[in-house]
């Protein structure tokens, strides 16, 4: 995937803004507030439909202008072009890809495939588990779109239980008996298993072939001899033998019970698993790595993604490194710059004059950010 041109309209501080961007590497540099995160975030909201940082939608409007679009010709690695739009007007969002209105999000999300990097995204790794299962499983539907039925079926199936978990439990460690409720419980809970056990297996998949390209990338970006990092799926449930997950999530559920009279809600399933970043085979990186460490591990993270996608879709997403490299020693940088050549395109943004003269040789182009401005200085 490749971004031939990107056109903003009163996006945050880009109040005109039309720029045409080569493949490969490309710098975009300036000082603190010129306008470079807004720059990715734009391309990443055509991407995502969302922000990376923005709670709203209005926040991205230019202040005192009453509406804010993204315009961008792309182009497939088939060579097929295409272009996509994003108004964002009153709280409401209006797509067009190749002058058509969308108005399936699902269908529009994954078309601009991206994945993206910025300071805050080291939350994926400390922060909550859910963040980790939202990847995973945005992962999953670009990849297998058929499971959507299966994850609507879980989260109603989810809903439903705890509903009637509390309908049977009206406080905690209460029972009201009902044989109505039981039924319904005993419904819910096997459809929760029918469609948690594929959740589960698909994911542990994924993790497992994730982590085939994420493990040689860390290597790769860590000194030679370094520390290793792998991908594990942590889940409650013991995810083997493949034929005997289904029975083991429902002894779990049983086992449950009790601990379930008293929280009532559901405590076991996908909806409870993580994604570990394991150090050494042994230990977890968030509680034992370093800043540097953590930072290579989500870039690794991501990179992997974007091989996925390529082998699997024949779709390099869009790289956008935000602030990618500042607290990494100079060598790492180094090594994820080469990682970052054999890519489609990707964007990095820095503030450092230093990280610029380290990233120029390498890049195909290098823009300026000043005020809203972008230009052009090198390429
Ligand atoms: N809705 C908005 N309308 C107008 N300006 C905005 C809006 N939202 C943010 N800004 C401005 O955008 C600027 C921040 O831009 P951005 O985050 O892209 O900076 P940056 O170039 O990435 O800087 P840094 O090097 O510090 O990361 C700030 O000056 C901020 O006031
Ligand atoms: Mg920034």
């Amino acid at each position: 995937m490749r971004l031939e041109r990107l056109r903003l309209k009163d996006f945050r501080n880009h109040e005109q803004t039309d720029v045409s961007f080569p493949p490969g590497i490309i710098v975009l540099t300036g000082p603190n507030g010129a306008g470079k995160s807004n720059l990715l975030e734009a391309i990443h909201y055509l991407s995502y439909l969302r922000s990376f940082r923005a709670g709203q939608d209005r926040e991205v409007v230019r202040f005192g202008t009453p509406f804010a679009a993204v315009e961008a010709k792309l182009l497939d690695d088939a060579g097929r072009p295409f272009e996509a739009r994003l108004v964002l007007k009153g709280g409401q969002r209006y797509v067009r890809l190749n002058g058509s209105d969308v108005t399936k999000f699902q269908d529009f999300i994954g078309r601009l495939a991206s994945q993206f990097f910025y300071p805050g995204e080291l939350a994926l790794l400390t922060g909550d588990p859910g963040l980790r299962r939202e990847v995973l499983d945005l992962e999953l539907l670009r990849l297998k779109p058929a499971l959507a039925p299966v994850y609507k079926q879980y989260h109603s199936a989810l809903l439903q239980r705890n509903k009637t978990l509390k309908l049977i439990h009206p406080a905690p460690g209460q029972r009201r008996r009902d044989s109505g409720l039981d039924k319904a419980l005993a419904a819910f809970t096997q459809q929760l298993v029918s469609a948690g056990t594929q959740i589960m297996r698909e994911r542990r998949g994924l993790v497992g072939v994730v982590d085939g390209h994420f493990s040689p990338l860390y290597e790769s970006l860590a000194p030679p001899g370094g520390e290793k990092v792998s991908l594990r799926y942590l889940s409650s449930v013991e995810l083997s033998p493949d034929d005997q997950v289904a029975a083991h999530y429902a002894q779990r559920l049983a086992a449950a019970a009790d601990k379930e009279s008293t929280l009532r809600y559901t405590t076991v399933g996908p909806h409870r698993d993580d994604l570990g970043f394991i150090l050494n085979d042994s230990y977890d990186l968030r509680r034992y790595g370093s800043q540097g460490q953590m930072r290579s591990a989500v870039l690794a993270f991501r990179l992997a993604l974007c091989e996925l996608s390529r082998l699997r879709l024949s779709d390099d997403p869009i790289l956008l490194l935000d602030d990618a490299l500042s607290e990494m020693d100079d060598e790492r940088k180094k090594r994820l710059l080469k990682l970052c050549r054999s890519r489609s395109q990707v964007f990095i943004s820095s503030a450092s004059q230093r990280e610029v003269e380290l990233i120029a040789p390498l890049a195909s182009a290098v823009y300026s950010v000043e005020q809203g401005q972008v230009r052009l200085v090198k390429g």
